[in-house]
């Protein structure tokens, strides 16, 4: 058994780890198994648990998650995963950044109390061929560009939250469309867990924190303002009382296009819940963006309730 955070125990088991900061100790493994084991103890001590699923390279916008599920929950799990069944054949699996040194100084800073970070092999059997399918809200938006993206996206958080089991899960509105996609699985499925979103972190310019922005040259990272300009003008256009789609996305779009190394995925206006299309802004409304920088793609939004 791992040890307790407070009883101030040490033991480890297989993959399992041990990290001590400050009397706090926090864990990692790789083992599902290991998991279950503690997050088992832990409810039988009748502790709450809190989730974040993250995919590594840990910044500040994953920190405000584990922030906030500290806050809320006695004990914490963060999942440290590179999930390869969310990407397409032709995106950045084998370039996508990994640190898992740095991610455990965040999460013992952050005062997590166990890191989930398994090997391919611990979540995909080699005859792995379950998989949570979703239709509608996974289809517009990222869904049209990464047609397999929230398939792969839903199969691993089902699969977390069948391991882990939590009270509650967190994730960034940073992904709006990810967390309208696991709000309806949840409600779909019924899953006996709460969903708290959590409002996009920024850097002091504006650019929305991302494990990809470490893809971007000086040239690129100045052009990648952009899309938070652009964010920024939508979101003023409608304080100001503009409802009609066409008139924000077109100005939205003139700012992007005005960049030379920007190219445009969408931009787009939908109800924040359903990912419907709108021509006029009403009810809780999501006005999105992917958009390349140089080969990377970047993803921003803002949601108002109107
Ligand atoms: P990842 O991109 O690592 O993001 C993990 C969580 O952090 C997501 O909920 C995301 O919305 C949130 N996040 C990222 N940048 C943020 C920012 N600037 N501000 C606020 N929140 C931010 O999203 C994934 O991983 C994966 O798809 C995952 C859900 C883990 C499934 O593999």
């Amino acid at each position: 058994m791992f040890a307790n955070k407070l009883a101030g125990r040490y033991a480890c088991i297989g993959f399992a780890g041990v990290v001590r900061i400050g009397g706090i100790l926090m864990e990692i493994t790789g083992l599902i198994d290991e998991v279950r084991k503690q997050v088992k103890e832990w409810r039988r001590q009748g502790l709450t648990v809190g989730l974040v699923p993250t995919m590594g390279y840990l910044h500040e916008g994953h920190k405000s998650l584990i922030d906030r599920a500290v806050a809320e929950n006695d004990r914490v799990v963060v999942s440290d995963f590179v999930n390869p069944i969310q990407f397409g054949v032709n995106e950045d699996l084998d370039a996508y950044p990994r640190d898992i040194e740095a991610d455990k100084r965040l999460c013992r800073q952050a005062g997590a109390d166990l890191i989930f970070h398994p090997e391919p092999e611990e979540m995909y059997a080699p005859d792995f061929s379950t998989y949570v399918e979703m239709q509608k809200v996974s289809e517009g938006l990222c869904g049209k560009t990464r047609p397999t993206h929230f398939k792969g996206v839903c199969t691993v958080v089902c699969k977390l939250f069948h391991i882990v089991m939590p009270d509650r899960a967190y994730f960034g509105q940073k992904d709006a469309q990810q967390l309208a996609v696991i709000r309806r699985m949840v409600r779909d499925l019924d899953m006996d867990i709460q969903i708290v979103g959590c409002p996009i972190i920024r850097e002091a310019d504006g650019l929305a924190k991302s494990s990809r922005n470490t893809y971007l040259n000086e040239e690129e990272r100045r052009a990648a303002l952009v899309l938070s300009r652009a964010v920024f003008h939508g979101e003023e256009m409608m304080k100001n009382g503009e409802r009609d789609a066409d008139t924000i996305l077109s100005q939205m779009r003139k700012i992007i296009e005005a960049e030379p190394l920007a190219r445009i995925d969408y931009v787009e206006m939908t109800d924040a819940d359903s990912i419907k299309p709108l021509a006029r802004a009403q009810g809780r409304v999501l006005t999105a963006m992917a958009v390349y920088i140089g080969t990377t793609r970047l993803i921003d939004n803002f949601i108002m309730e109107v």
